[in-house]
């Protein structure tokens, strides 16, 4: 075999890639403008990094869209942002369906209005078995909301005799979790300069790769989104094991 037979493979690709979009406000200020205009520029980003991810044959992207604790805000944003995501739903479904692209909400809905939790049922049924890209936004998500309503499921099926007693391990929390059969997210990027996770997920992200860029999220672009992958794919992900065992591992065919 001549060392012209070795092509050099593409380092992995991160299956799945979580995100908190951060900085759609401080965006705005800077132009003197309201928040709500930030929000309404994010959306544009939304779209523009879901098209960027099927391209990248990346399989699930997961957005923090509103957290648990943006109930504080005042009430004026709050409302803003909630008519933003029933019309950005109203308007994008069926797009998202004709590309192929699976809808799936994570988060406490019971909050939210009929109409809204309807819809969002509507359109996770009707591109449920699409298969290019899944996209799970989270709303009125928390990830200790998360860890409790799964301890209580499993709870609630082991009174109702459902599964046997003192079984409770990772595999079973996993699946109990919002995010259940999706992978666990390989990168999680954090645009607006904060360090933190802010109760994303929380239980989700105990091996990911961590990605925090002070780009405000209407900045956020393609060439944006490539760094971060690119930042990506030169870690090496150990898991516990030493550096020396995952570089053997890797050089076996
Ligand atoms: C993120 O942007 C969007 C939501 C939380 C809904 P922010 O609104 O938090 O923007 P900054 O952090 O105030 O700039
Ligand atoms: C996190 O952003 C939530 C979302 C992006 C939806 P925040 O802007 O609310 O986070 P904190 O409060 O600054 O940590
Ligand atoms: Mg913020």
């Amino acid at each position: 075999m001549s060392s012209d037979d070795i092509t050099p493979s593409e380092p992995s690709l991160p299956r799945h890639i979580a995100v908190i979009m951060d900085g759609n406000g401080r965006w705005a200020q800077k132009r003197f403008m309201p928040r709500a205009f930030g929000h309404q520029a994010g959306v544009s980003t939304v779209r523009k990094m879901v098209e960027y991810c099927a391209k990248r044959k990346i399989e699930v992207l997961s957005l923090f869209a509103f957290s648990s604790e943006n109930w504080r805000r005042p009430e004026e944003e709050v409302s803003l942002l909630m008519s933003l995501f029933l019309t950005t739903l109203q308007k994008e479904v069926d797009k998202l369906d004709r590309n192929n692209i699976c809808l799936r909400f994570i988060g406490d809905r019971t909050a939210f209005a009929e109409a809204l939790q309807k819809k969002m049922s509507e359109a996770e049924a009707q591109t449920q078995h699409n298969t290019a890209l899944t996209l799970v936004i989270a709303v009125n998500y928390g990830g200790h909301w998360d860890m409790c309503q799964a301890a209580q499921a499993v709870f609630d099926k082991m009174s109702r005799g459902e599964l046997p007693k003192q079984t409770i391990d990772a595999k079973l929390i996993n699946q109990h979790l919002a995010t259940q059969g999706i992978p666990d997210p390989d990168l999680f990027i954090r645009t607006g300069g904060e360090q933190r996770i802010s109760n994303f997920m929380l239980w989700q992200l105990a091996y990911t790769e961590m990605y925090f860029t002070p780009t405000l999220w209407p900045d956020f672009d393609e060439q944006a989104m490539a760094t971060a992958i690119a930042s990506f794919q030169s870690r090496q992900r150990r898991f516990g094991h030493t550096g020396e065992q995952i570089a053997n591992q890797s050089a076996k065919p």
